[in-house]
């Protein structure tokens, strides 16, 4: 198969994109957070093609997006009132919600739950695309299944070159990191995946928020989560991943002392000096954390290299988007951290 790329500014992709959706082909599309690989979400053998595609476990269900929040009513059923809250503030944007499904939805999309996710992504051509397609495009980060997130279209290529129909090319993601998951069938609601949307805007429009212990915690593979989508290692490169915790003296002082050749550090653009000769790597600086998760992603594939034999990574602290970052590097780590204050 050849994978078309189809340019955003030509009037001709959005139509091309929708016509392969309908056919019940793979489009990979562009989000404010990271690419999707998407496929009509209302048909069983199209959602197949992702899971094979990515190599995805048949038990992690999928994000059904929509063009707009009263979409919602076609796919999900009971819906609180805090759904259409949280839709008028963050939609469209990088918030996802899980609610229960309606029976329209295929158990292959939902993994057999009785919920769906569904979210309203903030990228016009995208919405365009869901538009014109007339069904909600179910879509799992494009990125092959436990490796870091997509958030260009050559990182889509990258994974995907032959084996999909289009790549549409709406250039780097925005936020970098996937979107926050609050599940809606609790109450208080619970925050399942911290994303581009923090827990303090979530707190301020909701007043209450559980955390789910998948977001702070390893969880083991055979356990009973609420997106099981957690529970795998992932955003990872192929190396060991450490997280150096503590000052930047310290820290640089503990990474310096253990680094050997082969081994890579992932720090702040600040800390670069701080690691002359032990092939560091910045991924945004640490006083804009907004520069850290669009970074992220591609910093941790350039990582993913298999010459690489260890990878000594600074993590930021605090919340904002900055929650959502150490997030995604405590997975990659598999939760692998060292206190640089500790070792003396
Ligand atoms: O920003 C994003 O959310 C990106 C872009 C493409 O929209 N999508 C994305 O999808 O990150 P994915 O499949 O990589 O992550 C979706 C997560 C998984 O952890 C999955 O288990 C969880 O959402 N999920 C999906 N449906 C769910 C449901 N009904 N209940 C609980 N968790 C669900
Ligand atoms: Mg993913």
């Amino acid at each position: 198969m050849n994978t078309r790329i189809l340019p955003a500014d030509s009037a001709e992709t959005a139509k091309t994109a929708a016509a392969i959706i309908r056919s019940g082909g793979l489009v990979a599309i562009p989000t404010e957070t990271v690419y999707g690989l998407g496929a009509n979400g209302l048909n069983p053998e199209a959602v197949a093609k992702i899971f094979a595609a990515k190599g995805r476990p048949q038990d992690n269900p999928l994000i059904l997006h929509i063009s707009c929040a009263e979409e919602m009513e076609r796919f999900c059923q009971q819906i609180p009132q805090s759904a259409y809250t949280l839709a008028r503030h963050f939609w469209p944007g990088p918030l996802t919600m899980v609610l229960p499904a309606k029976s329209c939805v295929p158990a292959c999309t939902t993994a057999g739950l009785s919920t769906v996710a569904v979210r309203c992504p903030d990228h016009p051509l995208t919405r365009q695309i869901i538009e014109l397609a007339g069904v909600p495009i179910a879509a799992p980060s494009a990125n092959i299944s436990g490796k870091p997130s997509t958030t260009t279209a050559q990182h889509v290529l990258h994974d995907h070159d032959g084996r999909i129909d289009a790549i549409v090319d709406g250039g780097p993601c925005r936020v970098g990191v996937e979107s926050t998951i609050v599940d809606l069938t609790e109450d208080p609601p619970r925050l399942l995946r911290p994303g581009g949307i923090t827990p303090e805007q979530l707190i301020a429009v909701l007043g209450d928020l559980t955390v789910d212990k998948a977001v702070t915690a390893q969880i083991d593979r055979d356990a009973v989560v609420k997106a099981p989508g957690m529970k795998y290692r992932h955003y990872a490169p192929a190396c060991q991943v450490v997280i150096v915790a503590g000052s930047r003296e310290k820290a640089a002082r503990y990474i310096r002392s253990h680094w050997e050749t082969g081994d890579r550090v992932l720090c702040f653009e600040e800390e670069l000096p701080l690691y002359e000769g032990c092939c560091p790597l910045s991924y945004g600086t640490e006083a804009d954390a907004a520069t850290l998760s669009a970074g992220l992603f591609s910093a941790l594939r350039e990582l993913d290299d298999p010459s690489i034999r260890r990878v000594y990574a600074r993590c930021p602290v605090g919340g904002g988007i900055a929650y959502a970052v150490q997030n995604r590097l405590k997975k990659a780590a598999a939760f692998h951290i060292i206190n640089a204050e500790e070792w003396v």
